[in-house]
């Protein structure tokens, strides 16, 4: 299997739970009683799994068309999907548990190497 090909299904599934998600934060959002941390956070979930699952679909796409090694090249597709796991899910814990906060950050810069590592092999490894 090529290492895109995980991103791609992933990204998929990704996406529909954040969709839902939204679907369920549209039946709360009239509530003028439902506001503070768990709005907040869950907000910040759906936007952020929605957008991660796209960048997924995109990585997916893209990875093998560089001229990476396999290594690198399965390195980022991983580190793209537990990058999103680790980032949008943490926001939707967040509200029951604070201190995960630190597994957002941690998140956050695991999808920032992602990217980078595409992004070498954009400049630098390219077919
Ligand atoms: C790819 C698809 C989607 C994207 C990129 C997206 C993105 C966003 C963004 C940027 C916000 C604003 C967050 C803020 O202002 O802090 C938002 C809020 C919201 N979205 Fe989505 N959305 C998507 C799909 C959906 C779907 C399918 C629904 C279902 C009805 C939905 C329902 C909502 C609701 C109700 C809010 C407001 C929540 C609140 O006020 O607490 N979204 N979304």
């Amino acid at each position: 299997m090529e290492a895109g090909k995980k991103n791609i299904i992933f990204g998929w599934s990704w996406l529909i739970l954040f969709l839902i998600l939204g679907f369920y934060l549209f039946l709360r959002a009239a509530d003028p009683s439902w506001a503070g941390l768990q709005r907040m956070a869950w907000r910040a979930a759906h936007v952020h799994g929605n957008v991660l699952a796209f960048l997924n679909i995109l990585y997916g796409l893209t990875i093998d068309k560089t001229n990476l090694g396999s290594g690198l090249k399965q390195a980022g597709s991983w580190l793209a999907i537990i990058g999103a796991i680790l980032l949008s899910g943490s926001l939707l814990l967040m509200p029951f548990f604070m201190q995960i906060a630190l597994v957002e950050m941690i998140g956050g810069a695991v999808i920032i190497l992602a990217v980078a590592i595409m992004i070498y092999g954009q400049l630098f490894a390219r077919v």
